[in-house]
Order: C-alpha cells, then structure tokens, then sequence
C-alpha cells in the first residue's frame, strides 16, 4: 500500500522541477536546440498530457480530454519525431504551463478520493512521477546542449572525492541472486523491472566506482581513437561516420563546455558523454568489459549475507546526499569516491547517481513480463537495438531510482549522461 500523502509530495516535487527547468521566455521554451532533442515546451505540454492521459482519461486516448484531438495528438511520442516537434502548431508556454496545472489540481482531488487500498490507481500515480521526473532529466539534456551564454547554475555542490578508488575493482563471487522485483516488494516499479526471478551468476569482477575523465584522457593519448583494435566493427564505422575522437562537450583546447559553462575537466570525476560504443572500445583497451545488466544489478541491489535485495544499495533508508548525487540540482557528477556511505553490500560504489552506466545487455524483458498500463512505455524497444544503461545519473529524481530500474538508448547516443563502469571475469 502506497500513502497518499508520498505520491502528493512527489508529484509536487517533480513538478517543482519541471517549471524550474521551464522558467524561461517564449522564444527560448520554443528553440530547438539540437534535433535529437523537442523544444522545452513539448517537454512540458507532453508532462501533463501524459498525466491526463493517465490519471483522468483511464490510459484510453480515444476518451475525450482537456484539449481538442488534434492538439492531444501533437504530443504522441510516437507520432512525432523529437527532430520535428518544433515545426508543430504546439500550445504556447502559457497555454501549456495553465493546461499542467488544471491536469495536476484534478489529479489532486482524484488522488484526495482515492481509496487506500487502491494499489492499481495508486501505481498509475507513481508512473505520472516518474514519467514527469524522467523528462526533466531530457530537458536538462536538451539545455546541456544549448549554445550560447548560460541560463542554469548548480544549485548544489558535490562532496570531495576520495583518492586511490580509480581502477580498483570488487570481486562478486558467483552464486544465485533475485533479479528484478515485483509489486510486492516495490509497488512504483514498471512493468520492464518485473517480475523478480532467481538467476544464478558466475563470478565476476566490477569497478568499484565509474571510469573517470583521467582514464579516459590516457585512452586518447594512448591512440584509444585511432586504432582499429580496440573497436568492435560497427563501432568502429560508427566512431568513423560521426568522427568521435574524444567525449561530447569536450574541446580541442583541453576544457569541456558544461551547460555552457566553459571550464578545466576535473580528473577524478566519472566521464560522461559517450556512446555504448566507445565504452565498449575503451574496455577492450583497458583489458575488461563491461557489465552485464544483471552483473550490474547483483553488485547493486544483492545482500549475500542477508541473502535478500535492498531497497537501495547503501540498505533501506531513503536516499540522502550523504548517499548519493541525484536530483539534477548539481549539473554534474561527484568525484569518485564522494559517497562511501552509499556503497552496495559488496563494497561498490556510486551506482545510483553521478552516472548512467553502459551495459552490454541489449533491452528485453524479463520472463513473465507484463506490460503496465502504459502499454508502450518499454514493449516497443524489446527489438533488440536498445542497450539497457544501469544506475542513474546525477539528474535522475531519488524518488523513482531503484537498484531494478533499467534505462535505455541506441548505442550511439551520447547527450545522455552516461558513462561507464569496467567488469572481467574472474
Ligand atoms: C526510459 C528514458 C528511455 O525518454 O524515451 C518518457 C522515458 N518514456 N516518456 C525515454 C520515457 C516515455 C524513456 N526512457
Ligand atoms: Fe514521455
């Protein structure tokens, strides 16, 4: 049984994050700042015609809601290319920011309704928070990928790193673990975490934290870009087609461009912006590879000694930033080594927050899946192109990470904030 007084705080919380990533003028809500990414006001409409759709319409579209058909229409993801939302005769921001806050107070008075015992209404209120948390870490991709002087400042600061974590690794002896989980045990979770199975995993090695900028800087030098070797074929096209030679947002002259910020490449931070592909070409050259999905989520969520999963990787109490970089507040991810209160029972650290991390497990479903309500939030991507990224970065909502929780994204993606975490046998 979830309380609703939680599913309010987090809706208020989200919300709060999407108008502060939406407190611009017009002509910027508007601007399309890369094709890869909609104009922030599609972001925003989208928020609260998905939560109509879901809280006030029964996930049926052909149900009549607030606005007429064909402007519902415009915010089907699946009708509308992201590239080509811009050139659609969207709601203005106005329109838009008053279209969420009417969904949201008849959300309210549903949920004030809402029996407590209602565990299938109160789910679809948990994906509403989710879905909205999950736009704006897009929306923070999509100004990360703007020009010009910036318009976002951190607002907080990470803690300091600890020395002497880059490049170590923690043994995960084999043996069997439970994979995913089930309303049970996590009501808020999607149908693609679902539903908790044993699976048994030989032994393996995983980093103890994230790759960091330093590596990366002596795979470049050491011609990690320029040698065939390191790079499986289509990587190595692809690295060949999109001329990759370094880290997107990094410059010629040794900075990186942050949110427009230009600045020094911090060392021991985990890098970030790269593909499933140059990851995987980095492992290689670094004599590892990278984690399975289900490696990753063992090494997370698995107390051997209990011979239960925890809710979080540091144990059961909710996320704070003594445990972990999340939220989107910080722009940025913490030095390795800046959570050791927030390390798995295996000694791992930094696997929620800072970084989203490449695995080499293409997106499908556990068996017995389901799909949830939201019947093409994951089934569509079960095509086998999709790599799954475990963790979750620094802009990710505490309020929907889970050690279960699985993103994706075509492996030559890279204004997501991803990187990357080595594995071996062992
Ligand atoms: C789970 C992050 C891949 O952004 O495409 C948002 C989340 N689905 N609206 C995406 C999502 C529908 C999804 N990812
Ligand atoms: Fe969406």
């Amino acid at each position: 049984m979830i309380a609703r007084d939680a599913l309010a705080r987090d809706l208020e919380r989200a919300r709060r994050r999407t108008l502060t990533l939406t407190d611009f003028d017009d002509a910027e809500l508007r601007r399309q700042y890369n094709p890869l990414m909609s104009p922030l006001v599609w972001d925003l409409a989208h928020i609260g015609q998905q939560e109509e759709l879901w809280l006030l319409r029964d996930g049926n579209p052909a149900r009549p809601g607030m606005l007429s058909a064909e402007v519902d229409g415009l915010y089907d993801a699946f009708v509308h290319s992201r590239a080509s939302r811009v050139d659609l005769p969207l709601l203005s921001p106005a329109q838009s920011r008053s279209y969420c806050s009417t969904v949201r107070a008849a959300a309210l008075d549903a949920l004030d309704t809402l029996p407590e015992d209602d565990d299938d209404i109160a789910f679809r209120f948990g994906l509403v928070i989710s879905h909205e948390n999950q736009h704006d870490e897009t929306m923070l991709q999509a100004l990360n990928l703007r020009t010009g002087a910036p318009i976002l400042t951190p607002r907080i600061t990470v803690r300091r790193g600890r020395p002497g974590l880059a490049g170590t690794s923690v043994l995960i002896p084999g043996g069997e673990f439970l994979l995913g989980v089930d309303a049970e045990t996590e009501p808020l979770s999607l149908d693609n975490e679902r539903p908790a199975h044993v699976v048994d995993v030989p032994a393996f090695r995983i980093g103890r934290v994230p790759v960091t900028n330093d590596e990366w800087r002596q795979f470049i030098d050491d011609g990690g870009y320029t040698q065939q070797r390191w790079w499986s074929a289509r990587g190595w096209q692809h690295r060949l087609e999109a001329g990759l030679s370094a880290p997107q947002f990094w410059n010629p002259d040794g900075s990186r461009t942050r949110f427009g910020h230009v600045e020094d490449i911090p060392a021991d931070e985990p890098v970030q912006h790269i593909t499933f592909f140059e990851a995987e070409a980095y492992a290689a050259w670094a004599g590892a590879r990278l984690p399975t999905e289900i490696e990753w989520e063992k090494a997370c969520g698995w107390d051997a000694a209990a011979g239960t999963r925890r809710r979080y990787p540091w144990g059961f109490d909710e996320p704070t930033a003594r445990h972990a970089n999340l939220g989107g507040d910080a722009l940025r991810p913490a030095p390795v080594g800046a959570y050791p209160d927030g390390a798995s029972a295996y000694g791992v650290e930094q696997m929620l927050g800072d970084v989203w991390e490449w695995t080499t497990s293409p997106l499908l479903p556990w068996p017995g899946f389901t799909p949830m309500i939201y019947q093409r939030y994951s089934e569509p991507f079960f095509d086998g192109d999709y790599k799954v990224l475990r963790g979750g970065s620094w802009a990710v909502a505490a309020d929907i990470l889970r050690p279960s929780f699985r993103n994706w994204d075509h492996p030559i993606r890279r204004q997501i904030f991803a990187g990357v975490r080595l594995a071996w046998d062992a």
